[in-house]
């Protein structure tokens, strides 16, 4: 028997077709993945460890590769699928970035903690668990260290809510409440996507307290 969590299941199911079609279709609505990167550079200094927490098809690492030209860069994703399409982009960068294939459930840096945490367009795919991922991956963040976030905020229309429910993404304004519950703001924004069918959130945090 399958000791996979349901949602880490469905979700390894739904990219094992849309990983193939990825690239082509993501980025007329995922908006605002390179912006956080520079708004991160902006902030961030230099990092010495980076670690995105879902990352895919590996756009995001090609830029903070670019970004970060003397950081370790670590992209993590449960699907096998997607870090398939990830490989051979992040090939020229050798050593300095790799691939985790794994569901984030807790620490993975052990002694060596992460300056720059990013989560793009993943938090609201981790239904239920988003709130305990942001939780643990505090773990994994050195002292000062910042967690960089876009991703989908809400929508007004009930139809397209329950369209991207079919598309495992929650739009419920759930991510924003978290962040701010875990994380001090260095910056904040809500933005429009397509008018009004949806806003999305670009959040840039330190660990509160
Ligand atoms: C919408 S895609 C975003 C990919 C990439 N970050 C981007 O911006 O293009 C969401 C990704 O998060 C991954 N993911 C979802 N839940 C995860 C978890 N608990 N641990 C690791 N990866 C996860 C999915 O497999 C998928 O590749």
């Amino acid at each position: 028997m399958s000791t996979e969590a349901p949602n880490n299941k469905s979700l390894t199911g739904y990219y094992r077709w849309h990983a193939r079609i990825y690239d082509l279709t993501r980025w007329a609505f995922l908006f605002g993945r390179h912006k956080i990167i520079r708004q991160a550079a902006a902030l961030a200094g230099e990092p010495g460890r980076v670690l995105e927490i879902g990352c895919g098809t590996g756009k995001n690492l090609v830029h903070l590769a670019e970004a970060f030209p003397k950081a370790q860069i670590t992209g993590l994703d449960l699907s096998a699928d997607m870090l398939e399409r990830a490989r051979p982009k992040v090939a020229k960068y050798g050593e300095r970035v790799k691939l985790m294939h794994q569901a984030y459930e807790g620490p993975v840096g052990g002694e060596a903690k992460f300056d720059l945490i990013v989560f793009s367009y993943s938090l609201t795919m981790i239904n239920p668990g988003y709130d305990e991922v942001l939780r643990q991956c505090q773990k994994d963040l050195s002292e000062r260290g910042m967690v960089a976030v876009v991703d989908f905020h809400e929508s007004r229309w009930r139809w397209f809510q329950r369209w991207m429910g079919v598309n495992h993404v929650r739009m419920e304004g759930q991510v924003l409440d978290c962040l701010r519950h875990h994380f001090q703001p260095l910056v904040c924004q809500v933005h429009h996507g397509y008018g009004d069918l949806w806003r999305y959130v670009m959040f840039l945090g330190r660990k509160a307290g």
